[in-house]
């Protein structure tokens, strides 16, 4: 994976925990300049202070997902200040406790703000230096969700729904001129993602679901991503038990539909 990640500039949104928190840690391993970005200035200096131990060059980048100006004036000051982006993860999102009828359309608004539009700004930003540089990979982090709904996750499951016909797209446009892309899909992934859910109303869940706490780590889930990337991997399934779901989905989707609302969804 070294050839992949040595030397390049690699920006992370969410890096502040989780799956982002993981990917940066383990990138640092490498000679890589990383970009973290987030809400949480704090918690994204402690992963730069962890990442700077094995000598790699780190920058923070706040940035708030979920107001389009900041994302769009963040970029320019990334661009301006740092210069070309190699890699970019798409990561940063928050999932969804609700159900549909419970569910005020702001919210639906909001998470499709942070999980999809943001990815979708600084994608637009970061492109034109790639197809100059003539390479660049973007990794946009989706979920199991992007391949079917599930109970309590509206707003959540059309978001990352958008990225995979999104993501696959620019896939078609560019791969052929050097432009990787990948959209990851990971099933449960021990991470704060449940305790950081939003509500019908827009508050926070607060609550670690058994799944979730249950679920892989965000060190092996990262550590999966980076090498799907480095196989240049179009789509990269991170799944436990979840890929029945899957199967069923795509080759018996009877069994699929009688299934899916009976899958516990916390
Ligand atoms: N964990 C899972 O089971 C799972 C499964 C499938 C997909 N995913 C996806 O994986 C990605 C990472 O989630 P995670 O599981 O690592 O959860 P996490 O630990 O809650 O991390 C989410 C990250 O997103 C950032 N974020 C949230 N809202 C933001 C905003 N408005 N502006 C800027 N940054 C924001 C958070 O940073 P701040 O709070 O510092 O802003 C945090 O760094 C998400 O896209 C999620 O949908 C997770």
């Amino acid at each position: 994976m070294k050839k992949t990640f040595d030397g390049k500039t690699i920006w992370i949104t969410g890096a502040s925990s989780g799956i982002g928190k993981a990917l940066a840690l383990e990138l640092a391993s490498y000679k890589t300049h990383l970009i973290l970005s987030s809400r949480k200035v704090g918690e994204l200096e402690k992963v730069a202070a962890e990442c700077r131990k094995p000598g790699c060059k780190c920058s923070i980048y706040p940035i708030d997902l979920a107001d389009p100006e900041n994302v769009t004036t963040t970029a320019d000051k990334v661009l301006s200040e740092i210069g070309n982006i190699d890699i970019l993860f798409n990561n940063g999102g928050i999932s969804q406790r609700s159900y549909v009828v419970d569910t005020a359309v702001d919210v639906d608004r909001k998470i499709m703000e942070i999980d999809y539009f943001s990815g979708v700004i600084l994608t637009k930003k970061v492109l034109p230096g790639m197809i100059s540089n003539g390479n660049g990979h973007i990794i946009a982090i989706s979920s199991i969700t992007g391949i079917f709904g599930f109970p309590l996750r509206s707003g959540y499951a059309a978001a990352k729904h958008a990225l995979h016909g999104f993501y696959e797209t620019l896939w078609a446009e560019l791969h052929e001129k050097g432009i990787n892309v990948s959209v990851v899909r990971p099933g449960r992934i021990r991470t704060n993602v449940s305790v950081e859910a939003v509500t019908g109303d827009g508050k926070p869940y607060g609550i670690m679901d058994h799944g979730q706490d249950s679920g892989i780590s965000a060190e092996t889930c990262a550590h999966k991503i980076l090498k799907g990337v480095h196989r240049r991997k179009v789509m990269i399934t991170i799944v436990g038990k979840e890929w029945l779901m899957i199967f069923f989905k795509k080759y018996t989707p009877f069994i699929f539909y009688k299934l899916v609302s009976k899958v516990q969804p916390t």
